[in-house]
Formats: structure tokens, sequence, C-alpha cells
């Protein structure tokens, strides 16, 4: 059933190039089941795994997934001890996995104001997935919108001011170079799960004419087969970039 859903998104063509994900609904799938939130995001690592291969069979070049926002620190101590521990077990279990696939990670966020062992794992994957040239996966770890527009602002000032950069020549390209994702296209399309219609200051910048699609299953229950659906309703959108229609 799953793979007559792909060879439909195959055959539709225009496939997104680059997804990107607010994974949410881990607490809640736990609660659902008397267990304590940290196993949802546990099983969420699951929808992980399965989404960044289903990404890269549909023939998805980048995708990014938030995993830990900026707002998250304000969480029960132990929640978000968990969540980094998770994070530094899963860049080692997967890194193996993920290189043979040709996934080269990156992670976007104030990554520097991590622990010395997250920050770690997090480089060391990075610098184990350097070669890969079939799909592109940010991580989104530490990562506010507006931080990274304001980091962005800060890096660029220091380049007006040094001589670098004419103050004239700045334009939306140029600025685009200065975030996080600089060298990424746009994301084509943002999957929200659990039903929340909130940007939750993911991507701010990027997102200008993303399409956006919102599935109120939770994401530890968000598989290849969702993936899949989420593609199929993007390929029957009119994407007009504030243009009349194309006629689609
Ligand atoms: C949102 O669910 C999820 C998170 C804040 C963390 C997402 C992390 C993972 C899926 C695991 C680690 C990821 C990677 C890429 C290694 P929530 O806790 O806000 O759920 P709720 O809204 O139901 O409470």
């Amino acid at each position: 059933m799953t793979e007559v859903l792909l060879e439909e998104i195959r055959e539709n063509g225009d496939i997104p190039v680059h997804i990107a994900v607010i994974m949410d609904g881990n607490g809640r799938w736990a609660k659902q089941r008397g267990k304590p939130r940290i196993l949802g995001h546990r099983e969420g690592m699951k929808s992980v795994r399965e989404v960044i291969e289903a990404s890269g069979d549909a023939g998805v070049k980048c995708l990014t997934l938030y995993a830990f926002s900026s707002e998250n620190w304000n969480r029960p101590r132990a929640e978000v001890m968990a969540l980094m521990k998770l994070l530094e077990r899963y860049t080692e279990s997967e890194k193996d996995e993920l290189r043979s696939q040709g996934v080269r990670v990156r992670a976007i966020g104030r990554i520097d104001e991590l622990e010395t062992s997250a920050r770690r794992a997090i480089r060391s994957i990075e610098e184990y997935t350097r070669e890969g040239n079939r799909m592109d996966l940010f991580l989104a770890i530490n990562y506010g919108g507006r931080q990274e527009i304001v980091d962005a602002v800060r890096a660029l000032s220091e380049d007006v001011a040094g001589g670098k950069v004419v103050s004239g020549s700045i334009d939306e390209a140029l600025f685009g170079g200065y975030l996080y994702t600089a060298g990424a296209p746009d994301p084509d399309l943002l999957i929200r799960t659990s039903g929340e219609m909130r940007i939750s200051n993911f991507l701010l910048f990027q997102l200008a004419y993303t399409e956006i699609y919102v599935t109120d299953v939770f994401w530890p229950d968000f598989r290849r087969e969702h993936l899949f659906r989420a593609i199929l309703d993007y390929q029957k959108r009119d994407r007009r970039f504030g243009k009349v229609s194309s006629g689609k």
C-alpha cells in the first residue's frame, strides 16, 4: 500500500526539494498510553528514522527536523536532560546508517550554547557524514527563528562594519546567506504533526512561500505512509508565489 503511494508521487513528479517538519505530539502520545513523556520522545525517534529514509526514497533533497527549540529549555529539567541524551544517543547509533544512505547532517541553532557532550556529539556526526550527497538533513537544536535572524543581522553588520559588504548591496539572497540554512533552498513543504496551527518560531524567514500541511497524527505515529500522504497533498497545491494561478 505504502509503496503504491510512492509510485504515485513519482508519477506526479514535482517532488518537494526541501521538507521541514515540526515534530509535535510526543507528550500527548505518551499521555494517551499512561506513560511518561520521555517514552513519547523515544518512540518519536523511530519516526525520525523512518521519515529520513522515506524522504530519501521519494527523492527529497533536504529535510529539516525541529528537534529542540530555544523555548524548550523551559520544560522540566529531567525532560530537557532526557532529550539531550536522546540526541546524543541518536548521533551515535544512527551515524553509520545515515552515512550509508548518503545523508549529510548539519545542525542549525545555537549549538555553542549546548553542554559539551551534546555539542561534541553533534559536531562529530556532522563531520562523519560530511561527504553525503543524496540528502541534507538539518537538525534544528536550540533553534529559534527570531534568534536566527538576530544572529544573521549581527554577522552581517560585522561584515558591513569591516567593509566586506556594502549596505546598498544587501538583498534577500545575500541576507539568506547569513542564516543557519545558508546554501539550502527554502522549504517547499512544512509538515506539522498533532494538529496545532502554529509556526512556533520555526524558519521564520525561509517559510515565506512554503505550503503548510497539518495533520492530527502525533509524531510517534507519523511514519512512511503519512509522509507520502503529505507529499501527495502538496502535489495537488497550486503554488502561486503571489502571482496568478498557473492553471494546475
Ligand atoms: C514535541 O512533542 C517534540 C519535541 C519537543 C522533541 C522532538 C524530539 C524527538 C522526536 C526526538 C529526538 C529527535 C532527533 C532528530 C534525534 P511535545 O513534547 O511538545 O508533545 P506535546 O505537545 O504532546 O506535549
